[in-house]
């Protein structure tokens, strides 16, 4: 057992939380869509073929905005091959993922499936084989409210206002040579400037997202962000990040400090941003998408590709990730971390949903369940509420063999000032201690109680949830946490992750 506290106070602020910092993403890609949200003879399906046993843990995790249809998959996508009559839509290859796609579902049942979701819809556009026409076309598919062509083909095909998406991706790690239609920073910085441009004048309110780097160990990172933001600082609101996390060789030490590798990619994506505006002489400020993050076993997935990519099959189960407590208390910590930089990454989205690399999993025909690491994202979105604030951790190291020397504990706060609540969210990233913690919370007036606390730990830190044992995992409440003399007090176990909500009675 090691002794540690917190500092906060209400005066720290970094930034309001924002909604989109609970993002999600669907992409067309193993079973996400067909046989993840869409499964029209499932026994729980309704009238538009939408599992609605998924729909209803979907609002439970408390998703905000879903970045939709892609992913690798986006950049061969011809998003026309999705609307009107169902049993004229042709079936495609999907060279991304070599799948075959059918097409069932397509714009128009996606906005119904998100409607019925409450979630905003992220657009990613095809910058891949296509270009400035294309995206000019689907936005007016989309958002165009009436008379042209497009906005006349949507109302044929049942949706007579628009559905005003407001965030739009050009195009997807267009950095990454596994990219269809992979281009050099200059030649997508020049596409994405000119669609971008073109978007904007059909509709200004716009808000557009750049492709920044695939992830930060690309040979080009922060080169990549520097040129393209060169051409498109103006046009854009957003550069993007994505970011996946896996134990390597076995080394937990390392990965449950994941989120000290995301803080400086944050860092270098800021500074890279704010070097371009600098030189441009631009007062406008470029926020972070992080539209892609998650735990992802990239390592195991690349060992078996050609085994598990089977040709050509429609829906097959790819990147079926199943996560154990571990990966839990490392996505509670990634949260932890997004907040903290609320600031500037206003939108994030956890790759995937359903499925592939994602909270809820599903059988076709049977079960939806919750994998571990839909608890601590469920419970972030429902209690970061107000004002995000700085926290100082004063606590004992642990040495990591990626990282150095890392605190054990990870902390971020949020203050509704509306409700009065204060909630502590916190990661204990020691590998067999306990950390008894204090929280000194007088500074935000008193009268402040316990009203809810959650940890999730496990003596296994491998357990998982299954099918057969939906709930081998989940939190339970930190029991012992309250508050005395104006200091919140907790035991956080060994590799825990925990979330206490303060609030007057
Ligand atoms: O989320 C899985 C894949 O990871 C996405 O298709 C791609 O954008 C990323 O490389």
């Amino acid at each position: 057992m090691f002794s540690a506290s917190l500092s906060l106070d209400p005066a720290f602020t970094i930034a309001p939380v924002s909604r989109r910092t609970f993002g999600s993403f669907v992409e067309h890609m193993g079973r996400c869509v067909y046989t993840g949200i869409y499964e029209p003879g499932h026994p729980s399906a309704d009238a538009d073929g939408f599992r609605q046993d998924v729909l209803a843990l979907v609002r439970e995790l408390g998703v905000s905005v879903v970045r939709y249809p892609g992913g690798n998959f986006v950049s061969g996508y011809r998003w026309e091959d999705g609307i009107g009559p169902v049993a004229d839509r042709p079936v495609r290859r999907d060279l991304a993922w070599h799948s075959l796609e059918t097409n069932e579902v397509g714009i128009d049942e996606f906005m119904r499936w998100a409607d019925k979701a409450g979630v905003e819809v992220m657009y990613a556009v095809n910058l891949g084989t296509r270009g400035v026409q294309e995206a000019l076309d689907v936005h007016e598919y989309l958002n165009h409210p009436d008379r042209t062509r497009l906005a006349e083909l949507r109302q044929a095909n049942g949706t007579p206002k628009p559905y005003g998406v407001k965030m739009f991706c050009l195009g997807n790690e267009m950095d990454g040579p596994w990219q269809t239609g992979h281009k050099t920073a200059r030649e997508y910085g020049r596409l994405a400037v000119e669609t971008a441009r073109a978007l904007r004048s059909a509709e200004p309110g716009l808000e557009l997202v750049a492709c920044g780097s695939s992830s930060s160990t690309m040979p080009t990172f922060a080169a990549w962000e520097a040129e393209v933001l060169e051409l498109t600082y103006d046009a854009v609101d957003y550069i993007s990040a994505h970011a996946y996390y896996e134990p390597v060789d076995g080394d937990l030490a390392s990965f449950l400090a994941s989120a000290v590798d995301l803080d400086h990619f944050v860092h270098s994506v800021v500074a890279t941003a704010d070097s371009v505006g600098a030189r441009l002489k631009s007062k406008k400020r470029l926020n972070i998408s992080f539209d892609e993050w998650n735990v992802w076993y990239l390592r195991e997935f690349e060992a078996r590709r050609d085994t598990e990519v089977t040709e050509w099959q429609v829906a097959p189960r790819v990147i079926e990730d199943c996560y154990s407590v571990a990966d839990a208390v490392v996505v509670g910590g990634l949260l932890i971390a997004l907040l903290r930089h609320s600031d500037r990454v206003t939108a994030a989205c956890q790759a995937q949903l359903v499925n592939v690399i994602a909270p809820i999993r599903t059988e076709p025909g049977g079960p939806a369940w919750r994998q571990t690491i839909f608890h601590p994202f469920a419970i972030t979105s429902r209690l970061a509420r107000g004002e995000v604030l700085r926290v100082e951790a004063r606590c004992p190291t642990y040495e990591t063999a990626r990282f150095g020397a890392v605190p054990t504990l990870d902390a971020v706060a949020t203050h509704d000032t509306d409700s009065g609540d204060v909630t502590v969210f916190v990661v204990n990233r020691d590998l067999s201690q306990a950390a008894e913690l204090t929280v000194p919370v007088a500074g935000f007036g008193t009268g402040l109680r316990v009203a809810e606390s959650w940890t999730l730990a496990d003596e296994d830190l491998m357990a998982v949830n299954t099918a057969a044992a939906p709930d081998r995992v989940v939190p339970r409440p930190a029991d012992d946490a309250r508050v005395a003399d104006g200091v919140l007090r907790a035991t956080l176990p060994p590799v825990s992750w925990t979330a206490i909500r303060l609030s007057r009675p």
